[in-house]
């Protein structure tokens, strides 16, 4: 693959989002493009277009014929196969690149420091960008997700990307039930990793929100880490939960020391107009200075 066969926001504006995935460029709602569009002709260029029927449930691609059922992205240096679903997504999440890209950081630095891979918990793991930019940093990931078609499609990208050979433990699991009984079992992680959606379900349809349960969830990541020395990215790209709120939530859940830092940093693209994108927040807590000790 060429690297043109790779990932652009080309614009965003008036409650949507212009972008170049591959060969295919995609119109789709972006509640989070506020601003009017920068380049209001470029538009007329998209493959493809996106609406929802009425509010945030299933709609339809249209020309209803134009897109492939499926094809392949180049990111990252990786690559990922790509679908247009029901829901709009298309099994990218691009604005997540930057906490891939910070996780697999940590991994390594970890590895370096003890000498050994680093263990990873990617929970709401979905397509798999931050398990295959971790697999390739050398950690030895758990991906959790509650799909099954999701966790088959991550597996897949592994093996587009020459990861399959990689120590990754791939699981269809409620993200919850799954935390609890790692702790159970006294497993500890180097890092977790955790993107959950504002609403979702587990396997057996049981409902997760963000507002009820990202306090406990955190809560009980805590004995998965090793002490002082475990980092964490925590997402939110819910509207009601603000960055204050979110480093407060991660604090208090991870009961963390005064001197840990909760660093929150906003989740956007900038687009080739110049637009630029807002895709939520992200929480990170890197491990303490000096390593061991509660
Ligand atoms: C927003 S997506 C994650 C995006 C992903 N991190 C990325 O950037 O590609 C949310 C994922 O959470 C999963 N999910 C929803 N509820 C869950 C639950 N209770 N336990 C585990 N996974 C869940 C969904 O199947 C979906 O794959």
């Amino acid at each position: 693959m060429r690297d043109s066969d790779g990932y652009a926001l080309l614009d965003a504006g008036d409650g949507r989002r212009l972008e170049r995935f591959g060969a295919f460029v995609l119109d789709r709602p972006a509640p989070g493009a506020t601003s009017p569009r920068r380049d209001p002709a470029a538009w007329a260029g998209a493959s493809a277009r996106f609406d929802r029927e009425q509010g945030p449930g299933p709609g339809r691609w249209s020309p209803p014929d134009r897109l492939p059922e499926r094809w392949d992205v180049r990111v990252d240096d990786l690559v990922l196969e790509l679908r247009p679903t029901a829901s709009g997504q298309v099994g990218l999440f691009p604005e997540h690149r930057a906490v891939a890209r910070w996780a697999a950081t940590q991994a390594a630095a970890a590895a370096a420091e003890e000498g050994g891979a680093a263990s990873v918990l990617n929970l709401f793991a979905h397509t798999g960008l931050v398990t295959l930019h971790l697999a390739r940093a050398g950690a030895a990931v758990a991906h959790v997700d509650a799909s099954r078609p999701a966790v088959a499609w991550a597996r897949r990208n592994a093996a587009l990307s020459g990861l399959d050979d990689r120590p990754v433990r791939w699981l269809v699991e409620d993200a919850a039930r799954f935390v609890a009984r790692e702790a159970r079992r006294g497993r500890r992680y180097d890092g977790v990793v955790l993107d959950p959606p504002t609403y979702g379900h587990g396997p057996s349809g049981a409902p997760w929100s963000l507002a009820a349960g990202l306090a406990p969830l955190l809560a009980a990541i805590r004995p998965l880490l090793d002490g002082r020395r475990g980092f964490v990215a925590c997402t939110s790209h819910a509207a009601g939960l603000r960055p204050a709120d979110l480093a407060s939530h991660v604090r208090a859940g991870l009961d963390l020391a005064d001197d840990r830092e909760v660093a929150v940093h906003e989740l956007a693209l900038d687009a080739e107009s110049g637009a630029r994108l807002a895709g939520g927040w992200v929480a990170f807590v890197g491990p303490a200075e000096g390593g061991k000790g509660g």
